[in-house]
């Protein structure tokens, strides 16, 4: 058994720096690279341990799929920042007042009831008939991307196609018209990683801060207009109904518009990187079109882009599996660790391969009970959404894109630099045609 502080005593060859105090560090090259060195170390010597951040943030990092699920669901545990303490707050960077109420009232920050009452209101534009009705367009839109790739030869997927179609979809699902749609700055998704007074990048921060609130007052202000319908139009009306507060609302725009997008980018590049490494998965996700969704799946849990859940915190000081959590610290569950924690552990495969379609279907459930889209309140509204932009997005890219291999001859695919989100910031490939 090993110290759950120091994780010293069980395996002494770290692939991790530790601080001073024994947190280990979650960043650096090494951990962006491979993350599952890290979480793999951990888990093999315990489910609770002491992390921190980049921002100097120190955190409880879960691990182990019992402690994840556990702690998702826990009673005692919150979203709102208000429970946590001053230590927690000394550090993370808040966003600064107005704007904090304004745009981060949304449901990540709400608990028990306020939360219910809010989250209720956005679920059945989610839900997973509304998905699977959208996948028309959703396949019309990534034919209407890849129209646009040369006949022959390669492209950067990421800039070209990953981070185009999730707005696109997104826009679809939530009834945003294509002209407000066409305004949005995916840069203003930055001002979740808020920066101190000091910091050099200050008055860059404040100018996107200014720019989106002034977006979606104008978004607000479309969808109030009565011709207009769907789920924007629908949350308008729930405030003027007084269901919702005008700080609940514009922050449930924001949320939409960042949560909506982002994630879905990440996951469409890392798997596809997934599928052109695992050549037998690919065959099979290629040939079995009945099967795409499974294979979803099953890539979410072998490397989900949402690679660290949001923070929570304890009401009370707590006895979490062996480690005394005071209330209010920051309590973090590595999704990505607890997936790799599940049968199947570090190989892709869902292992159906030599299923029939109806056995398929009928083991989809148990398949999809991963932890790619968080479990317990805050499980992942638009994961139905999500699943079809995936099976779609890859696929068509697969169907059109004929001998599709990476990019031998450019630089090997590149991760982005974060520590709560894992995906590609490049993803250069090459194909012999363009089937047209
Ligand atoms: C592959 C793509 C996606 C992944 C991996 C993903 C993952 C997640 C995860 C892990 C959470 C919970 C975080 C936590 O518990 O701390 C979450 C929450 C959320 N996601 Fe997604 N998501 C994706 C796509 C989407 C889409 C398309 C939407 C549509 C707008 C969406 C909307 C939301 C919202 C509103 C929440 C907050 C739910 C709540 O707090 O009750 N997500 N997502």
């Amino acid at each position: 058994m090993s110290c759950p502080v120091t994780g010293l005593g069980a395996d002494r060859a770290e692939p991790f720096e530790r601080d001073a105090e024994g947190a280990v560090q979650l960043f650096g090259a090494a951990y962006v690279q491979d993350p599952y060195r890290v979480f793999q170390h951990l888990t093999r010597n315990g489910q609770v341990h002491r992390v921190r951040f980049p921002s100097g943030v120190n955190a409880w990092l879960v691990t182990g799929a019992d402690a994840a699920a556990e702690l998702l669901q826990h009673p005692d545990i919150r979203k709102n920042h208000d429970v946590g303490n001053p230590r927690w707050r000394a550090k993370a960077s808040i966003m600064p007042e107005p704007q904090h109420t304004r745009l981060q009232s949304h449901l990540l920050h709400q608990d028990g009831e306020v939360h219910a009452r809010m989250r209720k209101l956005i679920l059945p534009a989610f839900s997973a008939r509304a998905a699977t009705e959208l996948e028309g367009r959703i396949a019309d839109h990534a034919d209407q991307l890849i129209d646009g790739f040369p006949d022959s030869g390669g492209l950067d997927l990421v800039p070209e196609y990953m981070a185009l179609l999730p707005f696109r979809v997104l826009s679809l699902a939530i009834g945003l018209p294509p002209r407000l749609a066409d305004g949005f700055d995916p840069a203003w998704g930055k001002v979740v990683q808020p920066v101190g007074p000091d910091d050099p990048w200050r008055p860059e921060y404040e100018r996107l801060l200014r720019e989106l609130e002034a977006y979606i007052a104008e978004v607000v202000a479309d969808a109030a207009r009565p011709e207009r319908s769907g789920l924007l139009a629908r949350l308008v009306r729930a405030q003027a109904a007084g269901s919702l507060s005008a700080d609940q609302l514009s922050s449930l725009v924001f949320q939409l518009l960042v949560a909506g997008q982002e994630p879905v980018t990440h996951q469409l590049s890392t798997s596809m990187l997934a599928l052109l490494q695992h050549p037998e998965a690919r065959a099979d996700f290629v040939s079995r079109p009945e099967a795409r969704s499974l294979w979803i799946d099953e890539l979410i849990r072998y490397d989900g882009a949402f690679a660290l859940a949001t923070w929570r915190f304890f009401t009370v000081d707590t006895d979490f599996r062996g480690t005394r959590i005071p209330a209010g610290d920051s309590v973090i569950v590595a999704l990505n660790a607890a997936n790799r924690d599940l049968p199947g552990g570090d190989r892709l495969d869902f292992g159906g391969r030599s299923e029939s379609v109806a056995q398929l279907k009928s083991s989809r459930q148990r398949r999809s009970s991963h932890f790619g889209f968080s479990a317990g309140p805050h499980y992942c509204p638009g994961a139905a959404l999500a699943r079809s932009q995936l099976a779609w997005g890859l696929g068509r890219l697969f169907d059109r894109l004929e001998g599709l291999a990476l990019d031998s001859s450019a630089e090997p695919p590149s991760w982005i630099a974060a520590v709560l989100t894992r995906g590609l910031k490049s993803l250069p490939v090459s194909y012999r045609e363009l089937r047209r």
